[in-house]
C-alpha cells in the first residue's frame, strides 16, 4: 500500500515503565492506565479519520527496530521515551533518521523534577514538547499531530 492509499498513521510509543501507568507513582504520573490513555486516542483517531497504532516497551532497542518500522507506515510519531529521554543518544538519532514529524509527551513536567531530567536527547529532534500536563498531554500532542497532518477536523 503507498502512502497515497492509506489512512494518515499516528504512530503513539511509550517507552520503559510506562506500561505501569495507573498505579506507578501516581502523585507524579496521575492515575489513568495506558489502556485508557490509548483508548481516547483511539477514539480521536476515529473521529478524524486517521488510523492510531500504539507500541509499548521497556528495551531500548526494541523502540529502535518500531521507529525503524515506522518508515513510510506512520505520518507522525507521539513518544514519551521514559527515561530513555534522558539517556538515549540511539533513540534520538533513530527519530532523526525516520524523519517523521514527532511530538515528545511528558505527564510530569521534567524541568520541574530532578536536574537530570531537564535535559532531553529527543527533544531536538522532536517538533515540539508537551510536559507536565498528565494524561491530558497526550490529547493535546494528538491533536497538534492532525495539525501538522492537516487533517484535523473542527471540534
Ligand atoms: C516521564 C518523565 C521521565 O523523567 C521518567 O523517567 C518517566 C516518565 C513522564 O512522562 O513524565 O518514566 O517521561
Amino acid at each position: 500500500m503507498t502512502a497515497q492509499e492509506r489512512k494518515p498513521t499516528v504512530l503513539l510509543i511509550n517507552g520503559p515503565n510506562l506500561n505501569l501507568l495507573g498505579r506507578r507513582e501516581p502523585d507524579k504520573y496521575g492515575t489513568t492506565t495506558l489502556a485508557q490513555i490509548e483508548e481516547r486516542l483511539g477514539a480521536l483517531a476515529s473521529r478524524h479519520g486517521v488510523a492510531l497504532e500504539c507500541f509499548q516497551s521497556n528495551h531500548e532497542g526494541e523502540l529502535i527496530d518500531r521507529i525503524q518500522q515506522a518508515q513510510g507506515q506512520a505520518d507522525a510519531i507521539l513518544i514519551n521515551p521514559g527515561a530513555l529521554t534522558h539517556t538515549s543518544v540511539g533513540l534520538a538519532d533513530a527519530l532523526a533518521a525516520a524523519g517523521i514529524p514527532t511530538i515528545e509527551v511528558h505527564l510530569s513536567n521534567i524541568y520541574k523534577r530532578e536536574e537530570f531530567r531537564h535535559h532531553s536527547y529527543v527533544a531536538p529532534v522532536a517538533q515540539g514538547q508537551i510536559s507536565g500536563l498528565g494524561a491530558y498531554g497526550y490529547t493535546l500532542a494528538f491533536l497538534a499531530a492532525l495539525d501538522l497532518l492537516g487533517v484535523r477536523k473542527e471540534d
